[in-house]
């Protein structure tokens, strides 16, 4: 059977270059991954005050659907050099409560993307401080900062140039051995 895998991403607007980049991705991906692309937006911001009162039904949803898949990957923006704060709340929400959390040594993959020259770099790693905590084996080679997705993208949203879509297929199959090695089945 197929590895699942939840796709995350990082941006909330309809237009996300960095979710056109999960969907290519994804496209490029070898067989055996089944990806969920997981929305975040609407996650509320995590209080526990909340979760004393019994967790609203968004946080229970997403929890569950983590809980359910064998790998995450994420493809996020940088926002003033860090996560996106939707993207880092998903993290909390899905930590919690203590000692429950979903994500404890789920395989990850990293990819940040900016129409920028840095890629995204201070995001990625901000990100990967987090999985450290979080017991998330994050792939660590080849990493992926993708500069100057700004014009990346064909209308139909697959990638234009070879060189930058080769590397993507080699980041996803490398992704899906690391899942192979780290899915503990
Ligand atoms: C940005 N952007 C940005 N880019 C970058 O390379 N480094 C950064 O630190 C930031 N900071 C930042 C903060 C905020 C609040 C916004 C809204 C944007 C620009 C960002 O990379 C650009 O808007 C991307 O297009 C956002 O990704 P999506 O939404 O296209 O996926």
């Amino acid at each position: 059977t197929p590895y699942k895998v939840a796709v995350l991403v990082g941006s909330l607007r309809d237009a996300s270059l960095n979710r056109k980049l999960a969907k290519a991705l994804v496209a490029l991906a070898p067989e055996g991954l089944e990806f969920e692309f997981l929305p975040i937006g609407e996650l509320q911001f995590y209080n526990q005050d909340l979760e004393d009162k019994g967790a609203p039904a968004c946080w229970k949803a997403f929890r569950e659907a983590i809980a359910d898949v064998d790998a995450v990957l994420f493809v996020t923006p940088e926002y003033n050099r860090s996560v996106p704060a939707a993207l880092k709340n998903a993290l909390d929400v899905g930590s919690r409560p203590m000692g429950e959390s979903v994500w404890d040594g789920k395989p990850a993959g990293v990819v940040t993307g900016s129409p920028g020259a840095i890629g995204g770099f201070g995001a990625n790693h901000a990100l990967r401080q987090s999985l450290v905590f979080l017991n998330m084996p994050a792939m660590q080679q080849p990493e992926a900062y993708v500069g100057g997705i700004g014009d990346m993208f064909a209308d139909d949203g697959s990638v234009k140039d070879a060189g930058t879509k080769k590397f993507l297929a080699g980041f996803m199959e490398s992704f899906a051995q690391w899942i192979a090695r780290h899915a503990g089945r």
